[in-house]
């Protein structure tokens, strides 16, 4: 193999693509770097030249999918950055008509729909071996070790394990604490990566996926808490980061928490008041976390948390609409007149017990979705790569993981007996909160959500009884019987209001 020749092909040189670029240089790997926008291909070059302390190119740019192949060592390994859906196709197709071979293997990193991932690895077959790597933790993460979920061919996992392994964040073994280093040139090579085989292609963006509903869940839950706390205890932003930080030292301790304190800490150059209220309360979002409502819907499982928080983002765009709706619609007229600092106190516990109950909705789903389509997730592993690099990185993943150790068949996280007490120790102050805001009308949907997901799951009986006999009553859909073998199905021939008894011959 010749020495010029580069370890790996990289396409797409956006904010993510350039520091996944410099984070493999420093780790040792030459890459040729190809982009549509030849400004991109300069600027990397450029930038790679500034903080190369080695006497050797570590990036090499091309001016053509042809060139970027003949850079590289046979076979070869490309690596996507572009955006999901139709530009991976787009590529996909360049690389096959500049001569790729079937035992090239491309790795797509973009948040993908695991769905798209499944039909290209189809469509690709014998063309070359389509893989996929799901990646978390936004441009620092990208560049000093992002959490990676990679899945598809596992021969082809053997080939790309070493390079993923490298570049992802990495975790303290014993504290399992992320090991640090935002230093370019000194990536951080001890301890464990954040990055696992999942499964077969799909696996891991549909775990990506679901990753991103429990983000949206919680960044919604720490919005609630700072709405409670400016409307409740009528707190600055500046106040609230401090209490954001405080939380962040004890057990609610998390990436998002520690980026919220920062945001409303911030000041707004232009006219000094705090930053958070210059900007729009218009949530923007990408779709990750609408797939994962939309895949919990499909499978049947329980992700009201993660689904208010999608629903949360919708009606916070509705903004002329809700301004118009403040002015016609009236709330109670009560107010809070409870202790501020008992208020907080009840309020961290809140957050708390229902960030529990989104990261257990999450990990039900993905095991349900797993049931569906054959995968073997390891859940342990799962809890142990967001422990570092990812979004929703936080001090917990490590109890998450420890939950699924000492336990792989444990059916919802609420039933580990860790996060079982935790809950039972705390829900008085998660009911009292819930209520407090419910009598004074400040909206805390994902909280309450996450309550009666508690509530409903530990409920041996619901009112699903009644429903049935409405569903047979309307539309002979037939019911079980509590004291009769499962799965045999009844139906009554119910007397409707008004009307004389009919029998219908079955
Ligand atoms: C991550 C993030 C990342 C991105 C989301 C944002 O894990 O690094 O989840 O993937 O920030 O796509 O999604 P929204 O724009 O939908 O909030």
């Amino acid at each position: 193999m010749s020495e010029n020749l580069c370890d790996i092909g990289f396409i797409g040189l956006g904010v993510m693509g350039k520091n996944l670029v410099l984070n493999l240089a420093d780790n040792g790997f030459k890459i040729a770097c190809f982009d549509l926008d030849q400004t991109k291909v300069d600027a990397i070059i450029e930038t790679d030249q500034e903080e190369n302390k080695t006497d050797k190119a570590r990036v090499v740019g091309c001016r053509s999918y042809t060139e970027l192949l003949s850079k590289l060592a046979a076979p070869h390994l490309l690596i996507l950055s572009v955006p999901a859906g139709e530009p991976v196709d787009h590529v996909c197709h360049h690389l096959i008509d500049a001569g790729i071979q079937a035992d090239d293997i491309v790795i797509d990193t973009g948040n993908s729909l695991w769905t798209d991932s499944v039909a290209r690895e189809e469509k690709y077959k014998g063309k070359f071996i389509f893989f996929s790597t799901a990646v978390s933790g936004g441009e620092v993460g990208a560049r000093f070790g992002p959490s990676l979920m990679p899945s598809g061919d596992p021969y082809a996992w053997t080939r790309i394990e070493p390079v993923l392994t490298a570049i992802a964040a990495k975790v303290d073994p014993d504290t399992g604490k992320p090991l640090v280093s935002n230093i370019p040139g000194q990536p951080v090579t001890r301890g464990e990566p954040c990055a696992t085989y999942i499964g077969p292609i799909g696996a891991g963006h549909y775990v990506k996926m679901v990753h991103n509903g429990i983000e949206y869940a919680d960044m919604q839950l720490i919005c609630e808490a700072y709405d409670l706390l400016r409307k409740l205890c009528g707190y600055t932003p500046q106040q609230i980061s401090e209490v954001f930080k405080r939380w962040n030292e004890g057990l609610l301790n998390s990436y998002l928490m520690e980026i919220s304190a920062e945001v409303l800490a911030k000041v707004d150059d232009e006219t000094g008041e705090p930053l958070v209220d210059m900007i729009m309360d218009k949530a923007g979002q990408k779709g990750t976390g609408l797939w994962t409502a939309v895949s919990a819907l499909q499978v049947g499982s329980p992700t009201q948390t993660i689904a208010h928080a999608v629903f949360a983002r919708s009606i916070s765009s509705l903004k002329a609409e809700r301004q118009q709706a403040a002015e016609a619609l009236s709330g109670p007229s009560s107010q809070n007149d409870a202790d501020n600092a008992e208020l907080i106190d009840a309020l961290e516990q809140a957050l708390y017990c229902s960030k529990i109950c989104a990261y257990a909705q999450g990990f039900q789903l993905m095991d349900m979705a797993a049931k569906e389509h054959g995968w073997q997730l390891e859940f342990a592993e799962i809890a142990k790569i967001w422990r570092a690099g990812c979004i929703i990185r936080a001090g917990f993943l490590q109890s998450i993981a420890n939950a699924y150790i000492s336990n792989e068949d444990l059916i919802n996280l609420l039933l580990d007996p860790f996060f079982a007490e935790q809950i039972s120790n705390n829900q008085d102050a998660w009911r009292k909160t819930i209520a407090s805001a419910t009598l004074a009308g400040v909206p805390c949907g994902s909280m309450s959500s996450a309550l009666n997901y508690y509530d409903s799951y530990r409920s041996a009986v619901l009112p699903a009884n009644l429903l049935q006999g409405q569903r047979d009553y309307f539309g002979a859909h037939t019911y079980e019987r509590v004291d009769k073998q499962a799965g045999r199905k009844y139906h009554t021939e119910w007397a409707k209001p008004g009307q004389p008894e009919v029998k219908i011959k079955r």
